[in-house]
């Protein structure tokens, strides 16, 4: 070994120890003959002193390093002098006092501070991701994602999971995305496809008598990538046999409060973790990924205004729509600029418009509202007793602001739920330390997708329907309601999973309804349907988005920070310059010629 201690490691108790260390340095000051470098590696830094009268040649070496060069020590740890102290670093209180150094490498100028936490440019910093990742900030990053990744392994190493790899080059398995091609050199023509999940692998692993399985997975989709997508990401995925939603409901709960205590114990949790239908999300927050750190929630107001004279609201409610809103507390003093943003905004979401209802005035209770503290274009076509009742219903008081939404019921959920989650933010109605989890249960299992006019399965297509649901696959689909469940976070969906099909008829139906030919059927999923006619178990399972529930821990807002070496927005990774051209002899050898563009 090059060294007896970490850097970090070095407290009060090893004073008078003779250590050798090897790291980076992290700063360089002279002081006029005393040199002191803060020696950095991955577990903190330490204050090294270089001193002419201790050992000159030492000093000497000193006087050439630079910030990132890689150098080796020794020397004795000593009590910084007192006054000296530095209690911002773990190690503040001792210093070593160098004998002998080296350098073991030299380091060119890094394109940014290592040492600071400053704004650097994402794509300066993707490109030269080795030097990001020696900033503390990534490093605790990484060393989380370990200690989380860590703690799902042995939380159900000790429930009888077991961890069972699946295969890479496969063919295309339906998760909603495009699949990533392979092309296949001894097959001409003939591609791979990288599993979107490992969905029916270890749909056949129950098959395969496993009972109980896991793994992190490495999943492969063709999408855009946002703040909280990556084209290859991770999964926890896993998979039981003999089990009903409650059984895997428990489990999940039982770990995510269990890695909560463990990786963040300062965390507040709701417990028991909420359950809501999708029906009920849809309606109380506008959104099946609600954000539960917060009330806000929005309510139907339909029976409230049906007798007001106000046309948008009669015309909404007489065209079968509803009208919706939310209360903003506080945000009666909003500016017309204000005003029109969120107009602009429920605009661009869908809406025909927003109704903005300022109750003008100290704030208290409502009973005090008089027709001149309310601020709406809509006032003169609503009475006081109406816009009394509308903020009686949504628990307004006066210094609020209601958002007002007419039209189909769902849009208007949908856009109320957007402003939601704005609003949630720019107010900061969240509490810091709050980690609120809940469940989605109940889905639709299908959905018609507005441009093709297809039924799409919302979840994927080996989700279970209820049982007593299965005569609606016939007459009408889509109002049949899934066993798929979700678990969300703060707004995120954080994993998604259902009770399968385990009976080649239902799946054959199912795969039918979405428009499968039988052709289509045998030649994509023959191996499954098969496989179900060998004594298929009832079996379930989900996945946890891996890379989201390390951004929640760490606090960062992108998944790019926690994946060591994450692609851009345009799907880029910046260091390999990947995807990049291959040779005319390796297309060939693909059977692939390019057209040109
Ligand atoms: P689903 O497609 O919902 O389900 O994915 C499960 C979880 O994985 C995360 N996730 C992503 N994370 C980063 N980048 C992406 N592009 C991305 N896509 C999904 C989310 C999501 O909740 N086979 C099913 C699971 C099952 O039914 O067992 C599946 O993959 O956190």
């Amino acid at each position: 070994m090059l060294r007896t201690h970490s850097c970090g490691d070095l407290r009060k108790e090893h004073v008078g120890s003779e250590v050798s260390l090897a790291g980076w340095v992290n700063r360089r000051r002279d002081h006029g003959g005393l040199i002191f470098i803060d020696l950095r590696d991955r577990e903190g830094v330490v204050q090294t002193v270089f001193n002419p009268e201790i050992s000159p040649d030492s000093l000497k070496i000193a006087e050439d390093m630079r910030n990132e060069y890689v150098v080796r020590v020794r020397g004795e740890v000593s009590r910084r002098p007192a006054g000296t102290e530095n209690p911002r670093i773990p190690t503040g209180d001792v210093e070593v006092i160098v004998r002998e150094a080296e350098v073991l490498n030299a380091s060119r100028t890094p394109p940014f501070y290592i040492n600071e936490e400053v704004e650097v440019e994402e794509s300066l910093r993707l490109k030269y991701r080795y030097l990001d990742l020696r900033r503390p900030r990534m490093r605790e990053n990484l060393l989380l994602r370990h200690r989380v990744i860590r703690f799902m392994r042995d939380f159900l190493d000790a429930r009888g999971f077991i961890e069972v790899e699946t295969p890479i080059l496969l063919k295309s398995t339906p998760e909603g995305a495009r699949d990533y091609l392979v092309p296949s050199r001894l097959h001409p023509g003939e591609f791979y496809a990288l599993p979107q999940s490992p969905q029916q692998l270890k749909q056949l692993l129950m098959v395969a008598g496993m009972e109980k399985y896991y793994q992190i997975a490495r999943c492969f989709r063709d999408e855009d990538t946002r703040a909280d997508r990556q084209p290859e990401f991770t999964q926890l995925d896993m998979e039981m046999s003999f089990i009903d939603e409650d059984d895997i409901l428990a489990l999940l709960e039982e770990l995510f409060i269990t890695m909560m205590g463990t990786i963040r114990p300062e965390a507040c949790l709701i417990k028991p973790f909420p359950r809501f239908t999708y029906a009920e999300a849809m309606e109380r927050y506008g959104t099946d990924r609600p954000d539960l750190r917060f009330g806000m929630e929005i309510k139907d107001l339909t029976d409230i205004v049906a007798d007001s004279e106000f046309a948008v609201f009669n015309t909404a409610i007489a065209g079968g729509g509803r009208v919706k809103g939310l209360c903003a507390p506080g945000c009666a003093d909003y500016s017309r600029r204000q005003l029109d943003e969120l107009t602009g905004k429920a605009r661009e979401l869908g809406a025909g418009g927003l109704v903005t209802i300022a109750l003008n005035g100290p704030a208290g209770l409502l009973d005090n509202l008089t027709g001149d503290m309310v601020k709406s274009a809509a006032a003169r076509f609503l009475t006081l007793d109406n816009i009394k009742a509308m903020a009686g219903h949504l628990d307004a008081k006066v210094g609020d602001l209601l958002l007002v939404v007419a039209g189909d019921g769902r849009v208007a959920a949908a856009v109320l739920g957007e402003l939601r989650r704005v609003m949630g933010s720019r107010l900061q109605l969240a509490a810091p330390d709050l980690f609120a989890f809940g469940f989605i249960v109940d889905f639709p299992l299908f959905e018609r997708n507005k441009e093709t006019g297809r039924l799409e399965s919302v979840n994927h297509p080996f989700t279970s329907p209820k049982d007593d649901e299965l005569p609606l696959l016939d007459s009408a689909p889509e109002q049949a309601r899934s066993r798929a469940y979700d678990i969300v976070c703060n707004g995120y969906e954080l994993a998604s999973g259902s009770i399968r099909i385990h009976r080649g008829e239902v799946q054959r139906k199912i795969l039918k309804v979405l428009g499968y030919t039988d052709g289509d059927i045998q030649e994509r999923f023959g191996h499954l349907l098969e496989a179900f006619e060998y004594g298929a178990p009832p079996h379930g399972g989900l996945a946890v988005g891996i890379d989201r529930i390390i951004t929640l821990l760490a606090g960062e807002d992108s998944i790019r920070e926690v994946i060591a070496f994450p692609k851009t927005q345009a799907a880029i990774d910046l260091t390999f310059n990947a995807p990049s051209r291959v040779t005319a002899e390796q297309l060939a050898e693909l059977h692939i010629s390019l057209r040109e563009e």
